[in-house]
């Protein structure tokens, strides 16, 4: 029997967003990388999600550094110089100025890039569930050591290859999966000048790792506090939890609007799961958020910014 959708009829109307906006005191956001991509950044699982063949997520847990720390060291290292060369964009941008606009707008994003602070979006009302590229810890659990802004690039002889620039419309050696990899014996790679035996290590969230306990404790005090108005998804393939899971906890049933952002938002299966009062704008980041948020934010500069 084919199932009859019901999905509801303004949930792309901007008129009637920017209704519901101008009623929302408390706004939450959770970003993924679509957000980042106008920047010039990969998404996981979309196309680009490759590198030399291996499946980005695959190397990012605990067992593939300990395996082959070098090859996952080449991985973040390409991404902290890629990230470096990046710029944040109109969507970090718009974020940000609703930071400023609105002392309860909170902002969780999943993305390490640090295009979100370099954005000026205030430190207390972002939480980076996934860590930083930019901080460096010891791979030993017990040490403890942490070292933040960290941007070195290349971020250490023997990662060289990772920061090559070559011409525009050239690929990178390293990304060629048909080029063999120099080798780079694992002693090259930084130790932790604190315990001075463990690895140094990306400070991002593996698969398979916690996420910081007290971050956690933050956003549940915050969601917990007052009714949440709105729940902006932005630029996510909400597949990843807990970042999936805070739009259902943090609603309402009949008052929450969760607000999907996405490339993808008019696809069948994600309309379908579509509540009343639920918006869903299919388009990019970067375009969808200045113009929805204008009503707040005011127009942007013509560099995207708001200052
Ligand atoms: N604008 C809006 N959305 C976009 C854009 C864009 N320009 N480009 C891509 N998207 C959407 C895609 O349709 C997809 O739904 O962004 C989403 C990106 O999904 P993922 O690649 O899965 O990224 P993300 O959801 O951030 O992944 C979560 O998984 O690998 C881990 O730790 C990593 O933080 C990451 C987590």
């Amino acid at each position: 029997m084919k199932a009859t959708l019901a999905i509801p009829k303004n949930y792309n109307n901007v008129a009637a967003f920017h209704e519901k906006l101008a009623a929302s005191k408390r706004i939450l956001a959770v970003c993924g990388a679509g957000l980042s991509a106008a920047s010039g950044l990969p998404t996981f699982r979309g196309a680009g999600g490759l590198w030399r063949n291996y499946d980005a997520t695959e190397l990012a847990t605990p067992g593939a550094f300990r395996q082959d720390p070098v090859l996952v060291w080449l991985f973040y290292a390409y991404r902290r110089h890629m990230a470096l060369k990046a710029k944040p964009n109109a969507g970090h941008h718009a974020l940000a100025a609703l930071a400023k606009k609105m002392p309860e707008f909170l902002c969780l994003s999943q993305n390490v890039d640090n295009l979100h602070p370099r954005a000026n979006h205030p430190d207390d009302q972002l939480k980076l569930l996934h860590g930083s590229l930019f901080d460096i810890k010891c791979f030993n659990k017990s040490c403890g050591w942490i070292e933040h802004h960290n941007y070195a690039d290349p971020f250490c002889p023997a990662l060289v290859a990772a920061s090559e620039d070559v011409e525009p419309g050239k690929a990178l050696p390293l990304l060629d999966p048909k080029q063999k990899l120099a080798k780079i014996p694992e002693s090259e790679l930084p130790k932790c000048p604190s315990c001075k035996t463990g690895l140094q290590r990306p400070g991002v969230v593996w698969f398979g790792e916690q996420l910081d306990e007290q971050m956690l404790r933050d956003i549940d005090a915050w969601i917990d506090r007052h009714v949440v108005d709105m729940v902006l998804v932005i630029g996510t393939s909400s597949v990843v939890y807990p970042a999936a899971g805070y739009a259902e906890k943090a609603r309402t049933e009949g008052h929450t609007s969760v607000v999907t952002v996405n490339l993808d938002a008019a696809t069948p299966e994600n309309l379908y799961q579509l509540e009343d009062e639920d918006f869903a704008f299919a388009g990019d980041a970067v375009v969808l958020l200045p113009q929805l948020l204008e009503p707040v934010i005011g127009p942007a500069n013509g560099d995207g910014t708001y200052e």
